[in-house]
């Protein structure tokens, strides 16, 4: 049994065949995605949230990162695991390496992934100089969701656009070897995911992206308030949850998800 690696996602992103990507913090969940087909588990500090019942992502710590990415790799064997470095575990490189290394040697992580683009591209090349993969997170930056003033659509005006699609390029650049979009328009995402050669992932960027992403509990019908336009509750109609996931599985690699109604 061994794991999906960058390059056969790579491959899928050069073959057309869409990547399904959910989040998943234990080893139980993860036994049961894995089952269900899902491609790559992201271990997102959204657990900050969902797990914990905090107002935002910001107070996850490294160890609790950990913590959980040892639970995922632990629950799976074939899926590829991504770890989301915290709030401020990457304000500067040595910081990065020691927490990245951390992620990917004690947690078990393939690879991590950090927010923002322009500000991390020193960071990135040394991580990647070191062995470590990333992934980058542009769009809708939760751990900047203070200074942003909401969770809301990002790239609309042309200028943010134009900026989104240089910090995409500059990061696979830089050598990420991933990209996760959040919530901006689908014309957009179109444009960056043809303009650069690493998979793309979008969550509420819509249809053209090489993959998709939701957070597990808000896909089960789970997470208090109310659900993103872009999310879909994929447990309902007396589904178990297995089935759920593999509806989910099917709809993205079928294009089928996110339809028009689930974009912006
Ligand atoms: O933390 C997380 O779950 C994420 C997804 C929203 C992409 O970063």
């Amino acid at each position: 049994m061994s794991r999906l690696t960058i390059t056969q996602l790579r491959q899928m992103k050069d073959s057309g065949e869409k990547i399904a990507v959910l989040t998943s913090y234990d080893a139980s969940f993860s036994r049961i995605l894995e089952e269900a087909g899902i491609d790559v588990i992201l271990v997102g500090d959204s657990l900050g949230m969902v797990i914990q019942g905090q107002e935002s992502t910001l107070p996850v710590t490294v160890d609790e990162m950990v913590y959980h990415t040892q639970n995922v790799v632990r629950g799976s064997g074939e899926v590829f695991v991504i770890a989301d470095m915290p709030f401020m575990s990457y304000a500067n490189a040595d910081q990065a390496i020691s927490n990245a290394a951390l992620l990917m040697a004690k947690g078990g992580a393939q690879m991590v992934k950090l927010e923002g683009g322009t500000v991390n591209i020193s960071i990135v090349k040394q991580l990647v100089e070191r062995g470590i993969p990333v992934c980058g997170h542009l769009g809708l930056l939760p751990q900047s969701v203070h200074h942003i003033g909401g969770y809301r659509v990002q790239g609309r005006d042309p200028e943010d656009a134009k900026s989104l699609v240089k910090e995409a390029k500059q990061l696979a650049q830089a050598g990420a070897g991933m990209l996760v979009l959040e919530c901006v328009p689908a014309t957009l995402s179109k444009v960056i995911t043809a303009a650069v050669d690493i998979p793309v992932i979008g969550i509420g960027a819509g249809i053209e992206c090489d993959g998709q992403v939701l957070v597990l509990y808000d896909m089960l019908g789970i997470t208090p308030g109310k659900r993103p336009r872009f999310s879909q509750n994929f447990l309902i109609n007396g589904k178990n949850i297995s089935t759920a996931i593999s509806d989910y599985v099917d709809a993205v690699k079928s294009g089928k998800f996110p339809n028009e109604d689930q974009q912006y």
